[in-house]
């Protein structure tokens, strides 16, 4: 449900764009976004690569307060890709260095909108600064209950699959030796081995830049999500811009294989 008023969360919607066409008993639940496009944003200015990265910040915060608003449950964001280590050192760096920064000036604020920070994600092998920041901001909000904000940082959706997989074989190994029975191997079973176990599927994933891949993002929580493409790239991508995606959303009939 929503959580403020639509003239207030969406205050002035370019021409074309009406707010109260929002059904606003059918927002998403969740809302999953890959943020693409930072380098391209940067390049065209001719800026180098982390500038693009810094200037995605304002982005990352007026779509998490804007979710929030309209009454989202769980927000995931794909910050940093399992993939993302082959880039340049000196970017690699300076993005860690951005999200420790980032997230200590913003739990507070995250904090009073009763927003609930985690992660998903190989968070041992962030620099200790970077882990830091990320584990105080889902302490301290732990027990907040406002939206979800799940960080994807040093995800990998396979690499996900195959340590469900494993922890799976390692408690059917332990259930036997202990002369128990070992769990099942249904979906559901499995899925409680995933990192977003507690966290329903998104219904939407949503893409800047006009790409059209999933990136190795949630790939079987997103069996049946609807992937929405926005050709803003991601510095650019506003509360206007979300809204936009949500209405596509609303037009878009989920069938699950049924008829
Ligand atoms: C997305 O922007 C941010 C991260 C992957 C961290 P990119 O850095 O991928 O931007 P492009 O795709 O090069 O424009
Ligand atoms: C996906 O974007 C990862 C994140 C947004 C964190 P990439 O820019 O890394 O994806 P590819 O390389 O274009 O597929
Ligand atoms: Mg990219």
């Amino acid at each position: 449900m929503l959580r403020k008023p639509l003239d207030y969360i969406f205050p002035s919607p370019p021409e074309g764009l009406n707010p109260e066409s929002l059904v606003v008993e059918a927002v998403p639940r969740h809302v999953a976004v890959i943020m693409d496009g930072n380098g391209r944003w940067a390049k065209k200015r001719a800026l180098n690569r982390l500038n693009g990265h810094k200037a995605g910040i304002e982005a990352v915060r007026e779509t998490i307060r804007c979710a929030n608003d309209v009454g989202v449950d769980y927000l995931t964001i794909y910050s940093f890709s399992s993939e993302n280590w082959k880039r340049p050192l000196e970017e690699v760096s300076g993005l860690m260095n951005l999200f420790a920064t980032t997230m200590l000036a913003e739990v507070d604020g995250l904090h009073e909108e009763g927003v609930r920070v985690m992660t998903i994600g190989h968070t041992e092998g962030l620099p200790d600064k970077t882990r830091a920041a990320f584990q105080e901001a889902w302490d301290k909000t732990k027990d907040n209950a406002g939206m979800t904000l799940v960080i994807a940082v040093n995800y990998g959706g396979r690499t996900e699959i195959v340590d469900a997989a494993r922890a799976l074989v390692e408690r059917s190994v332990a259930a036997v030796r202990a002369g128990g029975e070992p769990p099942e191997v249904t979906e559901r079973e499995f899925e409680r081995f995933l990192y977003t176990s507690r966290i329903p599927d998104p219904d939407v994933i949503l893409r800047t830049s006009g790409e059209m891949r999933v990136s190795n993002f949630l790939l079987w929580q997103g069996a049946y999500s609807e992937f929405v493409s926005v050709d803003a790239l991601w510095p650019d991508f506003d509360r206007y811009e979300l809204l936009r995606a949500l209405l596509e959303f609303q037009r878009r009939d989920r069938r699950f294989g049924a008829v």
